[in-house]
């Protein structure tokens, strides 16, 4: 399913810095009517807000705070492109003494987060048209670093989640995108020692708006991405994006 973000309504989660923050300023700039940057902190998009005025509407959201999130599904009723972008990442290994402790709040958030918002805005979305659903998932979604193991399953987790919305939501004429980045320039990648080899955010971000409007399920956008993905397409077109249960 081909969606153009030109003069649409959109939101984006985690709007206030790093890959969401690039992501409102792409959708923006290829012609979206107005974004809703869903924060924890709504002052934390005062940056945004001055940049583009009121094209950009704060709402309060936490992705572990289920009322908030159907706050601001009510708030955003005409929204007709929800970008799930907000993610937490812990380095932990499974032999870590906080292991079971960091998993916990990195499946509540990365993973009980997309199932709440997927819930909240799927209806949102059907009365709109149908829309699109953006999910940012990664490369550890298909490979595990033994260091930030526990976000990796976490990631694992919430891809497995995205392809059922593909086909549930799909029913209701919603385009559903799986995003993964390898390591991209921001806090979450500083934190995870990876900030010398990532890419600029802005590859994510364009690399959403294109698979948009091409309608593609699977969306791997930077330098290590597109060599995993391109690894994975056999696998990707034969299995996931099959329907395997049709004789
Ligand atoms: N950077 C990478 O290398 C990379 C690679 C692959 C995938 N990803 C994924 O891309 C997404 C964005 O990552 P990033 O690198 O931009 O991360 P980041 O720089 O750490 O920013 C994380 C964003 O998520 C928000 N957030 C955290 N917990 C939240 C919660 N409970 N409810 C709502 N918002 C919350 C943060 O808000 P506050 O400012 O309030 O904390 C912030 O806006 C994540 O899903 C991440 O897993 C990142």
């Amino acid at each position: 399913m081909s969606f153009d973000v030109q003069g649409k309504a959109a939101l984006v989660t985690g709007a206030n810095r790093g890959i969401g923050k690039t992501i409102v300023e792409a959708l923006l700039a290829n012609g979206a009517a107005k974004a809703y940057a869903a924060v924890r902190n709504t002052d934390s998009a005062g940056d945004l807000v001055a940049a583009h005025g009121e094209k950009v509407v704060p709402v309060r959201l936490d992705l572990s705070d289920a009322a908030s999130i159907t706050s601001a599904a009510q708030t955003a009723g005409d929204v007709e492109l929800v970008v799930n972008n907000a993610g937490i990442l812990h380095t932990a290994s499974p032999l870590s003494d906080n292991a079971i402790d960091t998993i916990q709040k990195e499946i509540d958030v990365n993973v009980l987060g997309l199932i709440r918002m997927a819930q909240a805005f799927a209806p949102v979305l059907k009365a709109n048209g149908g829309g699109a659903f953006v999910q940012l998932n990664s490369v550890a979604s298909m490979k595990s670093f033994a260091d930030f193991a526990t976000y990796c399953a976490s990631k694992a987790a919430a891809y497995s989640i995205t392809q059922a919305l593909r086909e549930k939501l799909g029913e209701h004429g919603t385009a559903v995108l799986s995003v993964h980045p390898g390591p991209i320039a921001t806090d979450m990648a500083d934190s995870a020692g990876l900030g010398e080899i990532a890419d600029p955010p802005q590859m994510v971000a364009d690399g959403i708006v294109e698979a948009l409007r091409t309608g593609d399920f699977h969306l791997f956008p930077d330098t290590m991405a597109k060599q995993i993905g391109g690894a994975y397409a056999g696998f990707a077109e034969a299995i996931v994006e099959a329907n395997l249960m049709e004789a």
